[in-house]
């Protein structure tokens, strides 16, 4: 069996990695339009930091997994297609900022129509608006194409930082398709495929409308987790109530569970706010406006979050931040990646120059991305080394729960900035109050801030 992935990113990547891996006796081939993407693939210089991808890459990587610009070829021999393409918000016309753009996933669907050589199943790997599957169906037979294509939809469920794991113990495969004679058949041996590694009874089969919006469910469902624990923290900071414990009251009930109730910054990433937008562009479609406003409002709440946090710093920093220096630890969207979609990093930096307020920039993983979504600009700078990057600073700000953050020498960082000293932690991932003994002001998320009396002057 041949499989061909189009799109060579943080899902097509890792997902045909695992499966080559699992599966040595299938060729795969990933296939991306960047030249520059499939070099790095090819290269000891990935272009995704990812732990533990390395390893899993090498086992198979010239044996049965090949990553090339042969888009063409690749699918005149495949027998199952992944499309893996990316599925941005739409940024221009109808829909704009909010429904999803497609025009990826359909030149891939026209692709595939005109180089297959037989028949072929489809896969959705993309995460896409309910009801795709059946645009890809229409554009796939029509024309004069002979052959029979089965799209099924298969959502990715992994998490960045954690993807290898993620896929090699899923939760659950989620496989939907066409209840029809040769639907059955085709998600049967995709189930198969998956059966090399992962148990039988976590391979969910549904129909494609439910797998295809599952998986923007699940992203709203653990989206609105994180809006709501940072609803709370709100109330905490005004109250005196302690966000983390909070957090673990409520956590211990079952019935609600522990995970993704971290208050933070606010979540970031490429998916959550585009999937959620996309719901809300669905609901709103279908005339369903009172449930596009409730999936709205976890947006709205985490963009309030990060507005918060920035106000809280001009606030506590006499009103002013104009001429200040402010380090910036972690610029990742979240802590063992170098993605910073959608980082709350980003839209904090931009206000904190529109402040004019002097920021470096540290991560141990993202340094170079961020210094591609943010290019050259006045009062910017990047340093990978933190406690470079705090010298002279008047505030550090965490914005990623990088581990090595927690152990820095806060001791070292205090003795180098300017007093007083400020400490913002985004991500509550620090000890806040010896932390305040050295001599820091602290301000954490929804937990009781550490403020030193300031000598009069
Ligand atoms: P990505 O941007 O990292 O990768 C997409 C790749 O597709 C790019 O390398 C791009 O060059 C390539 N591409 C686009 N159009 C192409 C075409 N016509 N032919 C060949 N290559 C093409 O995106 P990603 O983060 O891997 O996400 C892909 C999809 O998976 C999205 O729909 C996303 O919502 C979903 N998803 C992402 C994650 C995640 O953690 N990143 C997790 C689950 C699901
Ligand atoms: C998320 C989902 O977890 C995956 O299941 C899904 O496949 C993926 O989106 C996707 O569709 O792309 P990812 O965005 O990689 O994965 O990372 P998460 O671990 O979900 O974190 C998202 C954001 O929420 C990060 O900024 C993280 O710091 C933040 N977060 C998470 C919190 O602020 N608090 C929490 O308790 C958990």
């Amino acid at each position: 069996m041949k499989i061909v992935c189009i799109g060579a990113g943080y899902v097509g990547g890792p997902t045909m990695s695992v499966i080559a891996s699992k599966c040595p006796n299938v060729i795969i081939e990933v296939v991306d339009l960047s030249q520059e993407r499939i070099n790095a693939w090819n290269s000891d210089f990935l272009p995704i930091y990812e732990p533990g991808l390395s390893d899993i890459l090498k086992e198979s990587i010239g044996r049965n997994l090949f990553f090339s610009t042969q888009i063409e070829e690749a699918i005149e021999q495949a027998d199952i297609v992944f499309v893996s393409v990316n599925t941005p918000t739409k940024t221009f016309g109808k829909g704009a900022g909010k429904a999803a753009n497609l025009e990826y996933i359909e030149k891939c669907a026209r692709t595939i129509r005109q180089y297959a050589k037989k028949d072929l199943i489809v896969v959705e790997k993309s995460t896409l608006p309910v009801r795709t599957a059946e645009a890809m169906e229409k554009i796939l037979h029509s024309g004069e194409s002979p052959y029979h294509f089965e799209v099924l939809s298969n959502p990715e469920f992994l998490a960045e930082g954690t993807a290898i794991q993620d896929l090699l113990v899923p939760d659950r495969v989620l496989i939907g398709g066409r209840q029809t004679e040769s639907g059955i058949v085709a998600i049967e041996k995709l189930a198969d495929l998956y059966a090399h590694w992962v148990p039988r009874e976590r391979i969910l089969r549904t129909n494609t409308w439910s797998s295809e919006l599952s998986k923007l469910a699940s992203n709203a469902f653990l989206a609105q987790r994180v809006s709501s624990i940072n609803a709370i923290s709100q109330l905490c900071e005004e109250t005196e109530a302690d966000v983390g414990e909070v957090s673990k009251a409520i956590g211990m009930d079952e019935r609600i569970g522990s995970k993704f109730l971290n208050s933070s910054i606010g979540f970031g990433g490429s998916c959550f706010k585009k999937d959620i937008l996309n719901l809300v562009y669905l609901c709103r479609q279908y005339g369903l406006n009172e449930a596009a406003d409730y999936w709205d409002q976890v947006v709205i709440m985490n963009d309030h979050q990060k507005d918060r946090f920035i106000d809280k710093m001009i606030k506590t920093m006499f009103n002013t931040i104009s001429g200040k220096k402010v380090a910036i630890l972690g610029f990742a969207f979240k802590a063992d990646t170098g993605d910073t979609r959608e980082s709350p990093a980003d839209y904090v930096v931009k206000q904190l120059l529109e402040e004019h307020c002097e920021v470096t920039i540290s991560d141990p993983e993202a340094l170079e991305n961020a210094k591609k979504d943010l290019g050259e600009r006045k009062n910017l700078s990047f340093e990978k080394d933190p406690y470079l990057a705090c010298e002279g600073a008047d505030a550090t700000v965490i914005m990623t729960e990088w581990q090595a953050y927690k152990s820095l020498n806060f001791e070292k960082i205090y003795t180098s900035m300017r007093k007083p000293a400020f400490l913002f932690d985004g991500r509550n991932i620090l000890d806040h109050l010896s932390i305040h003994q050295l001599g820091f002001n602290v301000f954490p998320i929804g937990k009781p801030s550490y403020v030193h009396e300031l000598k009069k002057v």
